[in-house]
């Protein structure tokens, strides 16, 4: 990838690197739409992700290019006149960073040229844009020499997403992308934002994730009405419980409080997210503790909840999940945000099939989409390599 990504940035800019960054992809074992309501979550970094080379330029130019994004050719930013974003596309990710960057710490002298190559699928819910923030903020600090904490960083991606890109996302993508830490799960307090570190290398499981390859933009789905749903009960239930974010919220208090909401949709979206969050707490426990087949049990319960309570799942995921069932996985699941992306399934070696080809097949069969697989190792979070 070095040697690509050097060669490339040569034809490109007619330029040698003098640094190359490394920004992973993620998935979420569990605590799925909990970031956004104060809950718990326990995402890995993924060993996959985006890599870019850095040049310094004499003017104040960002110029970059990305691999992904080929026929869109090179894009140049003054640093002096950079504005925040008006459209919601790629170029407003590196925009919005570079403007909220400059805007609040940097005193940029000079330009860079930045070529991006990825081995991380595009739009298959392992957080592609997340990555995409976390690297560019990531080179700017580094360039810059600005002093800005890894969680400032994180914050600053969300705030990006947010606010230019019309996204109302929580913080658990750009915090393990900046976080990640080889071999190891990230267990998050999305509210107090404690974190702690989960051994997560497995010697006798295998971690498989399958793209569906249904392409899908969070921007046109149903995640911000989500989102909305949970502030909505959020303001409903500070009013009788003293909660700051929905995951304080008891269960037996929302329980017993429950029929005044008035609304059975509202009702089961809570649902899933309080119990989501409770699993994901036992879920920490229960991975300390190497118990694969227990946590399994936990992969099973949150994508049912996913799927019936919280409908953010679709038939393909669906499908996916049943099948690394059937094939003898102690548990499967969505992971992200849904409506397509990835599934992860959990295998005692043992028991992983020869091959996935029923699986792959039978899913053509079902939806004239070929599914790509994939075993995902925790790995560090974004650094200069
Ligand atoms: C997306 C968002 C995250 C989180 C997940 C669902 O990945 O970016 O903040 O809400 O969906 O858990």
């Amino acid at each position: 990838m070095k040697r690509k990504l050097e060669a490339l940035h040569k034809t490109l800019f007619n330029d040698k690197p003098t640094d190359i960054y490394f920004s992973p992809g993620r998935i979420n074992l569990i605590g799925e739409h909990t970031d956004y309501a104060g809950g718990h979550v326990m995402p890995i970094a993924l060993s996959i992700g985006l890599y870019a080379s850095v040049s310094k330029r004499s003017d104040k130019t960002i110029a970059f290019y990305s691999d992904d994004f080929s026929e869109e050719g090179i894009h140049s930013l003054d640093l002096d006149t950079i504005e925040p974003p008006t459209e919601k596309n790629y170029l407003a990710y590196v925009q919005g960073m570079v403007y909220k960057l400059k805007r609040e710490k940097c005193t940029c002298d000079h330009g860079l040229n930045i070529t991006i190559l990825s081995d991380l699928p595009k739009a298959s819910g392992l957080s592609s844009s997340a990555a995409l923030l976390v690297l560019i903020g990531y080179i700017i600090t580094d360039q810059f020499a600005i002093e800005l904490s890894s969680a400032k960083l994180a914050r600053f991606a969300r705030f990006v997403e947010n606010n230019y890109l019309n996204l109302r996302s929580g913080i658990m993508d750009p915090f393990v992308i900046v976080h990640g830490k080889k071999d190891h799960a990230l267990f998050l307090n999305t509210q107090t934002m404690e974190y702690q570190y989960i051994p997560f290398k497995m010697k006798d499981h295998t971690l498989v994730m399958m793209n569906t390859n249904k392409p899908r933009s969070l921007i046109d789905s149903d995640y911000n009405s989500r989102v909305e749903t949970v502030e909505q009960a959020t303001r409903f239930f500070e009013d009788l419980r003293p909660i700051k974010s929905l995951c304080d919220l008891e269960i037996p208090d929302f329980n017993q409080l429950k029929a005044r909401l008035n609304d059975n949709t509202a009702i089961q979206r809570i649902e899933h997210v309080l119990f989501e969050n409770d699993r994901t707490i036992q879920a920490k426990d229960v991975l300390n503790d190497q118990d694969y087949e227990m946590f399994g049990d936990f992969m099973v319960q949150s994508h049912e909840s996913l799927r019936y309570l919280y409908e953010v799942s679709c038939a393909e995921l669906d499908y996916l999940v049943t099948e690394n069932l059937k094939h003898g996985a102690l548990g499967a699941r969505m992971t992200g945000a849904g409506f397509g992306g990835t599934m992860i399934a959990l295998y005692k070696n043992t028991d992983l099939p020869d091959s996935f080809d029923a699986i792959i097949d039978g899913y053509y069969k079902a939806f004239k989409k070929d599914v790509e697989i994939y075993t995902a190792t925790a790995s560090d979070g974004v650094k200069k390599l």
